[in-house]
């Protein structure tokens, strides 16, 4: 069902393009655009570029490109109805009538949320009021005040199979929804039961403030230790993270990154109410970018076992990928945070968030594992580790203060160590660049799947292009280049249809913007789009080379004076020479 054209207007008009990216990325105006790194793929060097004057985006590194609509879509990974759906509500819109199936998916996602909402209620009261006191026992034990179960609305599961059962089926809601939504299971035979029995609980709430999930955790040593709630509609642990509603709001641009939901709440607790974990499974990479969004650094306080060690090294790498800069936190006397705290008290732990140290010393530290310092070998070995790290150091003035205290701490002379440092900077810059060009070169070679003859017309593609790129610039002259280029005389497919499509707009509204063509074209379509528009800003198209490439087109099909066609070169050589003029 389509939605009325006006309702897609509107929206256009309310949703900036500009502000939208501001919520995903650190957005800078350059100019009369706007450039940030692009949210699409991992850099750190913005290549994303935004133009508030035709509403659109492209990414130079990545290919992603579109307007405010495709860039919900790619960003939540929704269809175009949700994307839409999804930016009427940021703006506060009221969505048309919608078709059935969506209508159905929407009631159980809502459904999904009451259920889970239900049931912390029913937890938290069972834990308060509940005969069976052992989880406010428990919470007791573990220090936590009142206030903080309040906070955190923690609750305590009954030890009945059927008590969440029967409660939420009293209040209208079917055995199938409650398995949905993650509160209960199904047995093989088909009997539905409450899925946390007997442990405290512990619900996980999104950025919107909705319960959609939990974790319970035993009163004793059993195993499993903690229970989480499975995938439902409204539950992805890969993506949520434990806290971050109460983090977000705190007034400080660090975050700290614990693994345990009581780390976390021992440090609201002890007032530090920056701190998240993970819902029981390794950091992510979609994780770590919505960190990126709410904090400039990131302070590691991962157990300081071996585990939390290892764990700790990959969520630096899931940070360096994100730029995000991430501090390591180093406790010794205890085994976690919510430990530490209550052993050492919170000033002292403040004292750790400040002292903790970066990346690159965590990482020389580590060379250190297993080795015997007082062998040769060792010695050697240790020095061989740390070369690798500092070559890794991008900032040279950065790598150059860490060599030279390395060289310090393990007595080689500096130059030395600087030399043999450069050499393996180099060797990692060459493979660097190899890799890169293979990309490059790989990617040129690959069939072209959104406009397949491009590969075999390579240079009537390029004019193609090119004429677009001007007539996305210059959608007033329409009229101009329908009369001396009509739709058949293109070659490749894809831009047959772009033109087909500006051309009619350009008609049918007396205007033109790309957002418009989102509703005919594919968000990979829309980011081709974008890229020939983008280009045509930064690279515009006179009106001699517009005719040269008119003329390669008619030549094409007509063959006749072969000796026309323009190469690849010559087109280049037109465009420049133009810019040579302006
Ligand atoms: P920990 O065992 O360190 O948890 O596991 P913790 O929060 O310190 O628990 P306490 O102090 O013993 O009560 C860290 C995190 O790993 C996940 C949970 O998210 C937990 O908070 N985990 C752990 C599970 O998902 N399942 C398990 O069986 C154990
Ligand atoms: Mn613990």
């Amino acid at each position: 069902m389509p939605l009325p054209e006006g309702f897609l207007n509107e929206l256009r008009e309310r949703a900036d393009i500009v502000d939208l990216f501001s919520t995903y990325a650190a957005v800078k105006k350059r100019g009369r655009t706007y450039v940030c790194c692009c949210p699409f793929h991992s850099e750190k060097t913005p290549s994303c570029t935004i133009y508030p004057d035709n509403q659109s985006f492209y990414c130079f590194g990545c290919g992603a490109g579109g307007s405010t609509i495709t860039f919900v879509q790619r960003m939540e990974n929704l269809s175009f109805m949700d994307a839409v759906r999804t930016l009427a509500q940021r703006v506060g819109m009221q969505m048309p009538l919608q078709d059935s199936q969506e209508a159905r998916q929407a009631n159980v996602r809502r459904r999904c949320y009451e259920i889970n909402r239900e049931a912390a209620n029913f937890y938290y009261l069972n834990l308060l009021q509940g005969t069976d006191k052992r989880g406010l026992q428990y919470f007791r034990q573990r220090r936590l005040s009142p206030a903080t179960i309040k906070a955190y609305g923690l609750g305590y599961a009954p030890d009945d199979w059927n008590a969440l059962r029967d409660h939420l089926k009293q209040k209208g809601y079917s055995e199938q929804e409650l398995v949905t939504a993650g509160v209960c299971r199904s047995s093989a035979k088909g009997n539905v039961f409450d899925q946390f029995r007997g442990r405290v609980m512990f619900p996980i709430v999104d950025l919107q403030g909705s319960v959609i999930g939990f974790g319970g955790r035993v009163l004793d040593d059993s195993k499993p230790k903690y229970l989480n709630t499975n995938e439902t509609p409204v539950f992805d642990k890969g993506s949520n993270l434990f806290s971050l509603h109460f983090a977000k709001n705190a007034s400080t641009n660090t975050l700290i990154l614990a693994e345990g939901y009581m780390d976390v709440i021992a440090l609201y607790q002890a007032g530090f109410p920056n701190a998240v974990a993970t819902l029981g499974t390794a950091i992510t990479s979609a994780q770590a970018r919505k960190l990126s969004q709410y904090a400039r650094e990131i302070v590691i306080a991962y157990d300081s076992d071996t585990a939390g060690q290892t764990a700790t090294q990959r969520a630096l790498n899931r940070f360096s990928e994100v730029g995000l800069p991430a501090r390591i936190l180093k406790m010794e006397g205890a085994k976690d945070p919510d430990e530490y705290i209550r052993t050492f008290g919170a000033d002292s732990f403040r004292r750790l968030v400040e002292q903790a140290g970066d990346a690159i010393n965590f990482q020389l530290d580590k060379c250190k594992d297993g080795l015997d310092l007082s062998t040769e070998q060792g010695k050697d070995e240790l020095l061989r580790r740390s070369v690798a790290v500092l070559a890794g150091i991008e900032n040279s003035l950065q790598r150059e203060v860490y060599t030279s205290r390395t060289a310090r701490e393990m007595d080689v002379r500096v130059e030395v160590l600087r030399q043999t440092v450069d050499a393996a900077v180099l060797r990692q810059q060459r493979a660097a660049k190899k890799i890169q060009f293979h990309a490059i070169e790989s990617r040129s070679l690959q069939r072209d799947e959104l406009n397949p003859l491009s590969q075999k017309f390579p240079r009537e593609s390029r004019a193609e292009q090119m004429i677009l790129a001007y007539l996305l610039r210059n959608p007033e002259d329409h009229e101009m280049l329908w009369e001396s280029l009509s739709p058949s005389d293109f070659v490749t497919d894809l831009h047959r249809r772009i033109y087909l499509a500006v051309c009619e707009q350009c008609r049918e509204h007396r205007q033109f913007s790309l957002p418009l063509l989102e509703e005919t074209f594919t968000v990979e379509e829309m980011g081709r789009i974008s890229g020939i528009a983008a280009r045509s800003q930064e690279l515009p198209v006179s009106r001699d080379a517009l005719e040269e490439c008119i003329r390669v087109l008619k030549a094409a099909h007509s063959r006749v004076l072969p000796g026309e066609t323009m190469t690849d070169d010559d087109l280049l050589q037109v465009v420049a020479n133009q810019r040579k003029k302006q």
